[in-house]
């Protein structure tokens, strides 16, 4: 049994990996910056009568509020396991359209998010002698995914990051891996640029999305293979099928890769003319 931390735990992909963790009989902090929607998360899990859930109200820009919920967990139950730093927000639109502020916003949560849940539970699984570091990126971590590139820096950031400190903790008994799921269906997907500035694809994108990729995965079968990734404690943890053949392709031939994508552009270029 388990004691871990979900960010970005009230919806979507972290709310699917704290259900997996419940389930299997572990011990879930569910925190997010939608207090009111982390607690219901882990209303419902308590009732599925297996481990256990708490939340917690959490932004994960603000590195002290990380680093105390994380010396908290581990002062409540004195171990602290698995760490899921997962909380993010997507950020859409053509180079020319995104503001600084499109910019800052990606970096602040879905790349300083992560960074503060590393150095803050980095040092504990040091301590302790393990753990397991788990950091959510994105298949634009991997493959040069345009129209939202401020997405895809932090996502190719949190990829080297999470690889860089895998290599350092592997001797140290902690284990870090990253996830880099295609197209999930979550309510991230029709949220695009949460509070800035309008662009092509604020709002609701499935519609552009379903135009470039195949189809939708669930967090449901993303939940699944994270939990098969952690068990055999794989670096990448890509998913579905079809974005590790993306992946392969980028490494095959990049500036293919990058062609493909141009076509993506021309679709959403064409749709707004
Ligand atoms: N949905 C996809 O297609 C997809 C694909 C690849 C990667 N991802 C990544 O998966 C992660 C989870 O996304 P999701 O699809 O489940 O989205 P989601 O919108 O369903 O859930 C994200 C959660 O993060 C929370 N959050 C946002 N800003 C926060 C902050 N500052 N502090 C704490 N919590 C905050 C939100 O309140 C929300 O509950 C993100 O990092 C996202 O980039 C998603």
């Amino acid at each position: 049994m388990s004691i871990a931390i979900v960010t970005g735990g009230a919806s979507g992909i972290g709310r699917a990996i704290a259900t997996s963790l419940v389930a299997r009989g572990d011990t879930v902090v569910v925190t997010d910056i939608d207090t009111e929607g982390a607690g219901r998360v882990a209303d419902k899990l308590n009732t599925l009568g297996t481990g256990q859930a708490a939340s917690a109200r959490l932004d994960v820009t603000d590195a002290d509020a990380v680093n105390d919920l994380y010396k908290g967990v581990k002062g409540d139950h004195g171990r602290l396991d698995l760490v899921f730093n997962n909380a993010g927000i997507a950020i859409g639109g053509l180079a020319e359209e995104l503001t600084l502020d499109h910019w800052n916003r990606a970096i602040d949560i879905n790349l300083k998010g992560v960074v503060h849940g590393v150095h803050a539970a980095y040092p504990i699984m040091l301590e302790q002698g393990g753990g397991h570091i788990v950091n959510t990126a994105s298949l634009a971590g991997l493959v040069p995914m345009p129209i939202g590139i401020p997405y895809t820096a932090t996502k190719h950031a949190v990829v080297g990051l999470s690889l860089g400190l895998r290599a350092e903790a592997a001797g140290r008994g902690v284990k870090v891996s990253v996830v880099c799921p295609s197209f999930v269906d979550t309510p991230l997907l029709h949220n695009v640029n949460p509070g800035l500035p309008e662009t092509a694809l604020s709002g609701d994108a499935t519609g552009d999305i379903a135009k470039a990729a195949p189809g939708l995965y669930t967090t449901q079968k993303l939940a699944r293979d994270i939990m098969r990734g952690i068990a055999r404690n794989q670096a990448l943890i890509v998913a579905p099928a079809y974005g590790r053949a993306a992946w392969r392709g980028v490494r095959l031939n990049p500036g293919l890769a990058v062609r493909a994508a141009q076509i993506a552009v021309d679709r959403v270029r064409g749709g707004k003319n």
